[in-house]
């Protein structure tokens, strides 16, 4: 697929994640394959302007983070202007324009899910960035505040006007928050009120199945992954397999699984220095161990380190715990083996609770609620 100039190499998308997509996690999900883009967490146009030291953390990047565009967040037009210019000056691909997030302290200076509901101010904004640089202007919303104002068809439309290059569109409202089901007929009517501009659909998609249901299911013409890409950073790679020959790949083995936490972890030293490297692989480590099957106590031993031999004594003593539940050749026995994941879109109804059972936890971070 295209967005604006750029030929991407799969229509699969990695979705801003506060707090987890940056330079590490990026590289490390690209050298798995099949992804075509990636954004960054959402930075505050003004501390970029201003040069500040977690801004320009945040929008850190290398050769070999491509493609790649910045997520911006603000409301006043000028600041937003400036950033992408500065955006454009630090040679990414794209801007992307934070329109869903429903965070207080977001929403409350009429940046995020409040972009939603004021559409004429929301495109003089979009239209001074899109006047100030020649790379492609994005952006990112859900389906509207609540269920009564389902306003996402008539922003893209208004967007698609001023210039936008491309929409995402997480399938759930700002009422919503994370709960219920993502709202695939939400998507289709945002894809119908486009004239050509791509639009990304977005929410929940855990498995290459739910990828292409959506695709196919919408009319999207790509999909966005921010969750599912924790418990599995293959998923890219398994998810291109699938839409392009019909074959689901298997899922990576707990080896695999092992040597890629490990390169997660050695890019977050390399990144962070050890001591504060470690101290914030804390909370991304539990995410890799929710397809280990039983993992109590690495998980608890992981979020207290703050070392790589802390990082490494956690691995081996929980190798040696692990094979309690494995057979003679270290595979896990089938009753431990972690459920299939399944996308709340996937089912047809929710008998017996599955949605709740099922539902992605959303993490602690810098940010409570999204
Ligand atoms: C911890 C966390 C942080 C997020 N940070 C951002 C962000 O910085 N910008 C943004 O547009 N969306 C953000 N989101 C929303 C995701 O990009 C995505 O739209 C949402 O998680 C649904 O997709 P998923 O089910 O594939 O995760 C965040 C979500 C979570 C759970």
């Amino acid at each position: 697929m295209r967005l604006g100039p750029h030929e991407l190499s799969s229509n699969l998308f990695l979705s801003p994640l506060a707090g987890y997509t940056n330079l590490p996690m990026r590289l490390t999900v690209r050298e798995l394959g099949g992804l075509g883009w990636a954004t960054t967490d959402l930075v505050n146009a003004r501390s970029l302007l201003e040069n500040s030291p977690g801004a320009l953390r945040l929008v850190a990047t290398c050769a070999e983070d491509r493609p790649f565009a910045i997520q911006l967040f603000g409301s006043v037009p000028e600041e937003m202007r400036d950033a992408a210019v500065k955006c454009e000056a630090l040679g990414v691909q794209a801007v992307d324009i934070n329109m869903g997030c429903p965070v207080k302290k977001v929403v409350s200076i009429g940046g995020g899910s409040a972009m939603m509901t004021a559409l004429d101010r929301t495109a003089a904004l979009v239209r001074g960035m899109v006047a100030a640089v020649k790379i492609p202007v994005t952006a990112k919303m859900r389906l509207g505040w609540d269920d009564a104002n389902l306003t996402a068809p008539d922003l893209a439309r208004v967007l698609e006007d001023a210039g936008v290059a491309a929409v995402f569109v997480h399938g759930r409202t700002r009422a919503q928050g994370f709960s219920g089901r993502v709202n695939l007929a939400g998507i289709r009517a945002v894809v119908a009120a486009v004239k050509s501009i791509p639009v990304i659909g977005n929410g929940d998609i855990t498995t290459p199945e739910a990828a292409k249901h959506m695709l196919d299911e919408t009319g999207c013409a790509g999909v966005s992954i921010g969750r599912g890409a924790f418990y599995d950073p293959w998923i890219f790679r398994r998810t291109e397999n699938y839409l392009r020959t019909g074959i689901l790949l298997p899922e990576p083995d707990f080896a695999e699984r092992v040597r890629v936490l490990r390169r997660h972890f050695d890019r977050y030293v390399e990144f962070y220095g050890e001591a504060n490297g470690a101290r914030q692989f804390r909370r991304v480590a539990p995410w890799y161990a929710k397809r280990f099957g039983p993992a109590r106590p690495f998980k608890r031993s992981m979020v207290a380190i703050n070392s790589r031999a802390d990082f490494e004594a956690a691995i081996a003593e929980y190798l040696v715990w692990r094979a309690q539940f494995c057979d003679d050749q270290g595979v896990l026995l089938e009753k431990f083996q972690p459920e299939k994941m399944e996308a709340s879109f996937m089912r047809e109804d929710d008998a017996g609770g599955a949605a709740e059972r099922n539902a992605i936890p959303v993490p602690k971070g810098p940010v409570e609620v999204w």
